[in-house]
């Protein structure tokens, strides 16, 4: 079976819902405790063994080029004052010569209309699609585990994690099939609805932005229309190609942190926190948190 050695990230997006925020910084830049989001997904990828990061960007995006850059003065400034912790943080998340592509979606006509755009660039091979505005945690990283989902079936593999009938109507939403996951939480898919009205909701699995999509989703994307939200979604092409392959979901109850708004990017702050001992105990010695 096919190794998944491509990613793409989808960096595009106005990020209205952080503004003002995101007026002069993308919002894939806003740190995270002490990192910006996107660095922690480029991570996962690059954990998942992907060689090559895709991303696609827009006017304004360009700090997320400088970000994955060399600094050169930056770095002899930081070799002549022995500021070695310093330094390796600022050479940590470089990506190396040729690893990765810069592309552009003229207009952010959705998520879906992103990933089209990245379609010359990563051909005809299997491809690892991560949302940069959110973190998944657990180990393995839950690219690693669509990875290995795709080397036995060569199909497609997202993950899924159980939200609230609250909040269904966010998100894209999968029908799973009757048998249900295995010991290992995969469980085959049968149909996907993006942000179905509450109530009419197939399952409370919800896509979480990590996938693994077969190159014949381009053929999909490229006769796409506008779906919900008056956007091109990825989840209407995604539907195309069930039932003419392998399509799976990894469920997973590692904490997922979206930090497309306020709540959640705050949560995310925590949550990561949390695990940064001397952090953690500074919040709690200050009465935010409890140890
Ligand atoms: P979101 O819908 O969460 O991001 O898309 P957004 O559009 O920036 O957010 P709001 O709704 O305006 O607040 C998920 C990811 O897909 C990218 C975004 O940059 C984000 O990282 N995206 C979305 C694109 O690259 N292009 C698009 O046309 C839409």
């Amino acid at each position: 079976m096919s190794r998944v050695k491509i990613a793409v990230i989808p960096a595009a997006g106005f990020g209205t819902r952080m503004l003002p925020a995101t007026k002069a910084i993308p919002k894939e830049l806003l740190p995270v405790v002490d990192r910006p989001v996107i660095d922690y997904v480029a991570s996962e990828a690059i954990e998942a063994g992907i060689e090559h990061i895709v991303f696609v960007v827009s006017r304004g995006k360009e700090p997320i080029e400088t970000y994955f850059d060399h600094q050169p003065e930056l770095e002899a400034q930081l070799i002549a004052a022995g500021k070695t912790a310093y330094l390796e943080q600022v050479l940590r998340p470089m990506m190396n010569q040729g690893r990765s592509s810069f592309v552009r979606q003229g207009k952010a006509l959705g998520l879906g209309h992103a990933i089209w755009s990245a379609r010359h660039v990563v051909g005809d091979q299997p491809f690892a699609v991560l949302l940069p505005d959110v973190i998944c945690t657990g180990t393995p990283g839950a690219t690693r585990r669509l990875v290995e989902l795709h080397a036995e079936t060569g199909g497609c593999a997202i993950t899924v994690n159980p939200v609230p009938d609250g909040e269904v109507h966010k998100y894209g939403i999968i029908r799973p099939d009757s048998a249900g996951p295995d010991a290992h939480g995969r469980v085959g898919v049968t149909g996907l609805v993006e942000k179905p009205a509450r109530g009419t909701q197939p399952s409370n699995l919800a896509i979480t932005g990590r996938y693994v999509l077969t190159p014949d989703v381009f053929d999909h994307l490229e006769t796409a229309e506008t779906g919900a939200g008056g956007e091109i979604q990825l989840t209407d092409s995604m539907v195309k190609l069930i039932g003419h392959g392998p399509f799976h979901a990894v469920v997973t109850e590692d904490p997922v942190y979206d930090c497309g708004d306020q709540l959640g990017w705050l949560e995310a702050n925590l949550g990561m926190a949390r695990r940064q001992p001397a952090i953690w105990d500074g919040l709690a010695d200050r009465g935010w948190v409890t140890r």
